[in-house]
């Protein structure tokens, strides 16, 4: 069977580094924080180009906190994605806060139109998803949010490594939180996250809710919580960093060999990649109309696919109960349309995507 995401062949690959370096942790008894976290941020910053880069526990916790950095209080509206993992949604509400669900573009991206129609008087912000491995539109976001004093923050989870014009992901926007989730392109073995931001009060708001609220006189200032990276989860993270780009250009390859195959098969639709914009294909995502009946036969000649995702969050039991949801909803309609007809295959570095492509070409083709 082959595996969705190769993790085991990659960490065969990388074996030594990565021994080496749990085992340096382990000797080292800096297990939480220490050389290895603050290398990884100092590594995240110079990729990425922040000023700050905050590890923490996960990416569902970087949304929670840069949220709470930015001050989000009980009752306001947040405009979120209604096509995007559930994180992006549950922070907002997890705060107090109420998602507001826009529409996607055909690029699967938040659709700055449709986020322009949710703003109310409750509104400030947008949580603006780099879906699949692609920056959302942040020109024309930034001029809306600018238009109506909000800020935005970036849901990088699936994009570090990505560009947009020049400028990295995780740095387009006034603060962003991603993911090391381990079946990200640049994934730990565990849980990770981290906010990055190059504003440093907001850096500051952040590092203190991460650390129970203790600000630089010890004092618990305000309420706070634990989000910490694991020194060994940095140490795995600062082996894979220095392969990543290569990692990179494979996937990006990978991409290339399933566009090849998936033009020159009618009734499907390959990913839609801006103009100005580099993609780290965190998902090769592709759209059909009759996608159960192509599913049946892929999994029929043992090809792993994943859906991503099945309903939009509007359709989701935890958010549809909200008031506004269904009106939201109602005017979703490529959310609606595009949960029914995506699906994605493996594209990770470590899977021969070639010898893929030619079982799908045989499962798909008389
Ligand atoms: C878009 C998006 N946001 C947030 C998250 C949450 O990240 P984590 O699983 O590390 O909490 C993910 C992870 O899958 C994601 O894809």
């Amino acid at each position: 069977m082959i595996p969705f995401v190769n993790l085991s062949a990659q960490y065969k690959a990388y074996k030594e580094e990565i021994d080496a370096a749990i085992f340096s942790v382990l000797e080292s008894g800096s297990l939480i924080g220490g050389p290895a976290v603050q290398n990884f941020e100092k590594l995240l910053c110079e990729s990425t180009g922040a000023r700050n880069a905050i590890s923490c526990a996960s990416g569902t916790s970087a949304l929670t906190l840069a949220l709470a950095a930015l001050g989000l209080e009980p009752g306001d509206e947040v405009i979120v994605p209604d096509f995007t993992f559930v994180a992006t949604a549950d922070a907002v509400t997890l705060l107090g806060g109420i998602p507001r669900f826009a529409d996607i573009g055909d690029d699967f991206l938040i659709s700055p139109a449709s986020v322009e129609e949710r703003i109310s008087s409750k509104t400030v912000g947008i949580i603006a998803v780099d879906l699949f491995g692609q920056c959302a539109n942040y020109k024309a976001l930034q001029a809306i949010a600018q238009k109506h004093g909000l800020w935005i923050l970036e849901d990088a989870a699936q994009s570090i490594g990505a560009t947009q014009n020049g400028k990295c992901a995780g740095n387009l926007s006034t603060i962003a939180a991603t993911s090391f989730y381990p079946t990200k392109p640049f994934g730990a073995y565990g849980d990770a996250g981290a906010v990055l931001t190059l504003d440093d009060t907001l850096a500051a708001k952040v590092r203190r809710f991460a650390s129970h609220g203790r600000n630089a006189e010890d004092l618990y200032q305000t309420i706070g919580t634990n989000s910490r990276l694991d020194a060994i989860q940095a140490a795995i993270l600062n082996v894979k960093h220095a392969h990543f780009a290569d990692e990179l250009l494979q996937r990006q390859k990978n991409a290339e060999t399933y566009n090849a195959l998936f033009c020159a098969i009618p009734g499907f639709h390959i990913p839609k990649i801006s103009d100005g914009n580099t993609s780290i294909y965190a998902q090769y995502a592709v759209t059909c109309s009759d996608r159960e009946e192509i599913l049946l036969k892929l999994s029929q000649a043992d090809i792993p696919t994943r859906i991503y995702y099945n309903s939009p969050l509007s359709a989701e039991p935890c958010f549809a109960r909200l008031e506004k949801t269904a009106e939201d909803a109602r005017s979703n309609v490529n959310a609606y349309r595009l949960s029914k007809e995506v699906f994605c295959l493996p594209v990770d570095a470590f899977t021969d995507v070639q010898a893929l492509a030619e079982k799908i070409k045989n499962a798909l083709l008389p």
